[in-house]
């Protein structure tokens, strides 16, 4: 397995281009199913993630290619298969989202469970409740759900949902668009993603009013057709170069950027004495000469996103003063707390929140990630400490950052990949 080694302590600068984004990426790869010819995708990530969603939906039965890097062709005029395999949906738990789309093309989709995963249990049962009041049958058997289709198909209904999920959202979404009749979705997950996959749906034939706000309306049609997109930029690869340049006491530009996706983290960054200038598409982040504490509280959006609560952590442990973060979406995410601990930093845990103590530095460790956003959490406290760190398990990271290494060498950083057996 790789390893990352980072010879910390000195400030970044700079300008890095942000990338497209995972989370909107994976969801408008399983929209594809709903197509009935070539889309093309641009502005893909390169990341193990994507590189796992395009091989389901060639499981499926779609023919996909990657041109240019960060393009790919696919054409869904071949799916007739149903079932996404265990194999392939263990490594990944967003295979979930090819459940709409394939219920609504074929009338069944037989998606194995995705499972827990690091950072919590990660139940289903709001997409399943969603695809239920659609008209589905649902059948959990062997480590699969079964969702079939009425004869006549799905007709539309009103859905409101327990909870905020996005991937839920995003599920009932897909699978209105080939509802009889009208479908509206109250409590809706507004994250940029959903806004996103909503305006690709769009842009394939479907009738969707909402997308990205608390109530979705979608008046179902009778087929769509393929349609190309370019991918937004990933808010969370950017965030995580801002809170980079603060942690090292840095000067970073993120490009083709929207601010609007980051409010929050732009106002953390502001309130730990970050200067931050937005200028069209580029964000500036100064550090200063010493960070301020502040408290977080993740939200879904527009709050604070939890995909950054554990880069933040790794600036507030280096702050002046207490801060007290607060994990409000998920039950298990503070694994990246023992390994910055082992780098010097004071934290202590109760519940869903975590004290930390800013003291004058970290130093460099071994640690091991864990999951995606605690690997960047350890990359971040690596840039910042005294010596060298040795983070293991970085396939974690590289689920859901392109090149990070190669980013953060070009802003100066001293990191580089060993590349061990087993990638
Ligand atoms: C999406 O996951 C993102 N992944 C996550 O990003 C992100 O952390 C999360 O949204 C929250 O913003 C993708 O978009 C691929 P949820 P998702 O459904 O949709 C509970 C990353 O690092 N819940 O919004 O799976 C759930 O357990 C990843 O890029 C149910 O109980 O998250 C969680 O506690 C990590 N039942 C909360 O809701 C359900 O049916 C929010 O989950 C669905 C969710």
């Amino acid at each position: 397995m790789d390893k990352i080694i980072i010879e910390g302590g000195r400030p970044i600068g700079g300008a890095v281009k942000i990338s497209g984004a995972k989370n909107a990426a994976l969801p408008i790869f399983a929209a594809t199913i709903l197509g009935d010819g070539v889309s093309r995708l641009a502005n893909v990530p390169d990341l193990r993630d994507t590189r796992t969603i395009a091989k389901l939906i060639e499981e499926l039965g779609a023919k996909v290619a990657r041109d240019h890097g960060d393009e790919y062709t696919v054409d869904s005029s071949t799916i007739t298969n149903y079932e996404a395999p265990y194999e392939l949906v263990k490594t990944m738990r967003a295979s979930c989202l090819a459940l709409g789309p394939l219920v609504a093309r074929l009338g069944r989709a037989k998606v194995s469970l995705p499972g827990g995963c690091a950072i919590g249990e990660r139940p289903i049962d709001q997409h399943l409740k969603g695809l239920s009041a659609l008209g589905a049958d649902i059948e959990l058997a062997h480590g699969y759900v079964d969702v079939k289709a009425p004869p006549k198909g799905l007709t539309g209904a009103h859905i409101t949902m327990d909870m905020i999920t996005v991937t839920g959202v995003m599920n009932i979404m897909m699978a209105a668009t080939l509802a009889k009749g009208r479908t509206v979705i109250e409590n809706a997950a507004r994250e940029p993603e959903v806004l996103a996959l909503g305006e690709y749906l769009i842009k394939m034939g479907a009738n969707i009013e909402g997308a990205g706000t608390a109530t979705i309306t979608i008046e179902g049609v009778a087929s769509l057709r393929s349609a190309d997109i370019v991918i937004i930029p990933d808010r969370i690869e950017a965030a995580t170069f801002m809170a980079a340049a603060a942690i090292t006491g840095g000067s970073v530009t993120v490009t083709d950027m929207d601010a609007a996706m980051v409010g929050a983290v732009i106002d953390k960054l502001a309130d730990c004495g970050c200067k931050v200038e937005t200028l069209g598409a580029d964000i500036s982040v100064q550090a200063p000469e010493k960070l301020r504490s502040a408290n977080i509280s993740t939200a879904p959006y527009p709050g604070f996103p939890t995909d950054m609560q554990a880069q933040m952590m790794a600036l507030m442990t280096i702050a002046n003063g207490t801060s007290v973060i607060k994990e409000t979406i998920f039950e298990n995410r503070f694994m990246h707390v023992a390994e910055l601990r082992r780098m010097g930093a004071d934290i202590s845990l109760g519940g869903n929140s975590a004290t930390v103590l800013g003291v004058s530095h970290l130093s460099g460790a071994e640690v091991m990630a864990t999951d995606l956003r605690a690997s960047a959490s350890l990359v971040l406290a690596g840039l910042a400490a005294e010596g060298e760190t040795v983070i293991s398990r970085v396939y974690h990271l590289d689920r859901g950052y392109e090149h990070l290494e190669e980013k953060f060498s070009r802003l100066g950083a001293n990191i580089r990949r060993v590349k061990g057996e087993g990638g």
